[in-house]
């Protein structure tokens, strides 16, 4: 038996996964209606990743003989005012799900959890992917974006960017 603290957490950050996986869909959708592409299939990866991070804590949950509560999602704004915003947006936001993470994990370590801490060092690796990912890329854009040959072959990059499953897998 997990204790109910975390139990609730674990439970919350399915939604915020889900929650990201839709903000991400919203960019997409965002750079499609601007013909950028590859910014688009890139944030297109960054939607499915989400989604496989929320089913990874459903199933530890379930794995745990803990009861999945799914809680309303709410609605990503997919309005922007320049091309950069939504990279801005998605670095501010992954420092967000590294906090919430980061507070699991803390949780976990006052109660003696060593299972979840086990659990999330996956998700402590990752978010220090997510985080370098989305400032990689706006550095990128800061380097390139603002020529049109310079952000053609950005998109360009951004479309080779191909969906891989997670490394933690359990069934
Ligand atoms: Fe699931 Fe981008 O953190």
């Amino acid at each position: 038996m997990l204790n109910r603290e975390i139990v609730e957490l674990l439970n919350e950050q399915i939604n915020k996964e889900l929650f990201s996986a839709y903000l991400y869909l919203g960019m997409a959708d965002y750079y499609a209606d601007q013909n950028l592409d590859g910014f688009e299939n890139w944030f297109y990866v960054q939607a499915q990743e989400e989604r496989d991070h929320a089913m990874l804590f459903r199933r530890y949950l379930q794995n745990n003989d803990e009861k999945v509560t799914l809680l309303a999602i709410e609605a990503p704004s997919n309005s922007y005012d320049v091309y950069e915003a939504p990279l801005a947006a998605s670095l501010k936001h992954e420092q967000f799900v590294t906090a919430s993470i980061n507070n699991i994990y803390a949780a976990a370590y006052r109660d003696k959890d060593f299972r979840t801490m086990e659990f999330l060092n996956w998700f402590i690796k990752e978010q220090g992917e997510e985080e370098k990912n989305a400032t990689d890329l706006i550095r990128k854009f800061e380097l390139f974006g603002s020529d049109a040959k310079g952000l053609y072959m950005l998109n360009q990059e951004l479309l080779g960017r191909v969906y891989a499953p997670p490394t933690l897998v359990f069934n």
